[in-house]
């Protein structure tokens, strides 16, 4: 037997019993005669201490027998921290090479280094608790969705192509040259076929692949919990799985959500928080002011077609230093503003940047219109409605952030419903789904979606609903369409030919032709729900081997180049670029 206990196991209770214990050497210490060994494994640490010197170095395995005893002076910061076990006998397991950074609750070792060396950095206790609170939310998941008759299938992974707003990742074929599987960005086509095939309580924690821009809470392969039913409406789908959450909140973190769940429309988050995740932990709403502000000589406020506003709580004393500041902020690409107009409510009075334009009493006006007090900073943009509203959703998160207003440890989870249909795209003119080509229209917006012009179009709406948490989209999902002419209006209203469409989406209206039961569903992104629950919004340490933000994986290298041979037998030539 290599162990009669783990490291984290022994306690003052077990003072005089003979153990042995397993793990690495996490570092040693000499103190007089005597070495202090701290020895390391998944559930903690214990102090072993020998008469002595030893040659152990750090990660080094071995395998300690001894006396548990009584510590002389208690660590109070472990579990362990009572006793320590006097070593009889050290049997060395395996050497090791000096690790390449400290293996401890918070390591030395940079970013890049600890992912080359992943499976070092994984031996840490932050990754151990980030990879332990997943498997515990997987199983709360299963335990939750089989109760409810839920079944849980499994969907192939070399599939054709499924559009879900990013690109696929794609596979050749050597058995059918010339030709390439994609792998899915999510089950969407398969659960649908489930519901057909008559399964109707689908799940499935399933990988999913998207070639899209990588973001801290965006990695090229993740994980949903993907979910269906059928003969539902939308209210059966929130019921079922705010249930969930509340079971995975309660017994995974001992926190209880709101009883029902706040809802919000997608038209009233874009109004208040320029956001369609909106944090609403925090106030500091979006307000319009055009009709207070246009007509009184300002060119940039008079020329737009909308003028909104947030008030900043207690930030009069900003300085005309920290304002400049964050008005280059918004200025930058990734937010896009002109400029930024301040309005200060400071001691000496109202101030502003466009005083010129505006006597104070118009701006008490606008403040009081906002709910601004003595000791606030009120910040204006302008432009395009929802182009403004989100450019102000953008500038409210970071005031939040700025201001410590976003506390981890608070969780206000939301449902965003009501989504729009369809979105129209300047560039490529022409409508995409918001959501996706298989969320089906409202009901009673069917005429309007069957009409040709572009206004009635944008007003079609979807049974379509996020869950929200704290200004992270954790998932999404909607009532699909289950009618093949419907579906075929879809893709049409998409701009997809009838070629295209069944050559792409052929075995899906076909499908719904045989039967089709009403259905629909949602799929969260575990990855993401994970990293909240644990505090974080980057997912990354969630997933026990991630790839970096150019996709790289930089333990195994890859992308990598294949043999020439390899590429020969998939009758592949790759064109580089010189
Ligand atoms: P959607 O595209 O909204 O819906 O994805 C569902 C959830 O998956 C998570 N997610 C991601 N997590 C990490 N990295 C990524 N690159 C990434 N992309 C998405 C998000 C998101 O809310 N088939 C539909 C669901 C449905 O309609 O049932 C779908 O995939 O948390």
């Amino acid at each position: 037997m290599y162990r009669t206990h783990t490291c984290g196991e022994l306690r003052i209770g077990d003072a005089g019993k003979k153990v042995t214990l397993a793990g690495w050497v996490q570092r040693t210490r000499k103190f007089g005669s005597m070495t202090f060994i701290d020895l390391r494994d998944r559930y903690g640490i214990t102090q072993l201490v020998l008469d002595g010197d030893t040659d152990l170095g750090r990660e080094y395995v071995i395998q300690a027998t001894g006396q548990v005893v009584k510590r002389e002076s208690v660590n109070a910061n472990l579990p362990t921290g009572e006793i320590e076990i006097k070593v009889e006998s050290i049997n060395v397991l395996n050497k090791a090479q000096t690790p390449p950074f400290t293996i401890e609750e918070v390591s030395d070792g940079g970013e890049d280094l600890r992912a080359k060396y992943r499976y070092l950095d994984l031996r840490r206790a932050p990754l151990q608790r980030a990879l332990a609170l997943r498997h515990r939310l997987a199983q709360e998941v299963r335990n939750y969705l089989d109760a409810q008759g839920f079944m849980e299938v499994e969907t192939p992974y070399l599939i054709k192509s499924t559009p879900e707003g990013a690109r696929d990742f794609v596979v050749p074929s050597r058995m059918n040259q010339g030709q390439f599987y994609a792998l899915p960005q999510s089950p969407q086509t398969f659960k649908q076929l489930l519901m057909v095939a008559g399964y109707d309580r689908y799940f499935q924690i399933v990988r999913c692949f998207r070639d899209e821009d990588l973001r801290a809470d965006r990695q090229p392969e993740f994980t949903q919990i993907d979910c269906e039913m059928s003969f539902v409406q939308q209210e059966d789908v929130l019921d079922t799985f705010e249930g969930m959450m509340r079971a995975m909140f309660r017994n995974a973190l001992g926190v209880d959500i709101p009883n029902p769940l706040p809802r919000m429309s997608w038209y009233d988050a874009m109004d208040r928080y320029g956001s369609d995740k909106p944090d609403i932990r925090f106030g500091m709403e979006i307000h319009e002011i055009s009709s207070l502000v246009k007509g009184h000589g300002f060119g940039v406020f008079d020329s737009a077609d909308y003028v909104g506003a947030i008030c900043v709580p207690g930030a009069a004393g900003y300085t005309r230093k920290q304002i400049d500041e964050l008005t280059e902020w918004v200025k930058r690409p990734q937010v896009g503003a002109k400029g930024l107009i301040y309005i200060r409510m400071g001691e000496e009075g109202i101030k502003s940047s466009v005083d010129k334009f505006y006597t104070p009493e118009q701006l008490s006006e606008v403040a009081a219109a906002i709910g601004a007090k003595q000791g606030d900073l009120i910040f204006c943009l302008c432009g395009a409605k929802r182009k403004t509203q989100t450019q102000l959703g953008v500038l409210r998160i970071e005031m939040g952030n700025r201001l410590g207003l976003r506390d981890p440890k608070v969780f206000a989870p939301l449902w965003i419903v009501d989504f729009p249909l369809l979105e129209w795209d300047d560039e490529t003119n022409r409508f995409y789904a918001m959501h996706h080509p298989f969320t089906a229209p409202k009901p009673e917006h069917m005429e309007l979606f069957y009409s040709n012009r572009k206004e009635d179009l944008e007003k079609v709406c979807a049974n379509a609903y996020d869950f929200v948490l704290n200004g992270n989209e954790l998932g999404g999902g909607s009532i699909r369409i289950h009618q093949a002419d419907v579906q075929e209006r879809m893709f049409e209203v998409l701009g997809i030919s009838k070629e295209d469409a069944d050559y792409k989406f052929g075995f899906i209206i076909n499908a719904f032709k045989y039967g089709a039961p009403p259905h629909g569903g949602l799929a969260f992104g575990f990855d993401r729900l994970c990293a909240l629950f644990g505090g974080q919004e980057t997912i990354r340490d969630y997933i026990a081997f991630p790839k970096n933000n150019q996709g790289r994986d930089v333990m195994i290298d890859s992308p990598s180049l294949i043999d020439r041979e390899q590429l020969e037998e998939l009758k592949l030539i790759v064109k580089t670029e010189k």
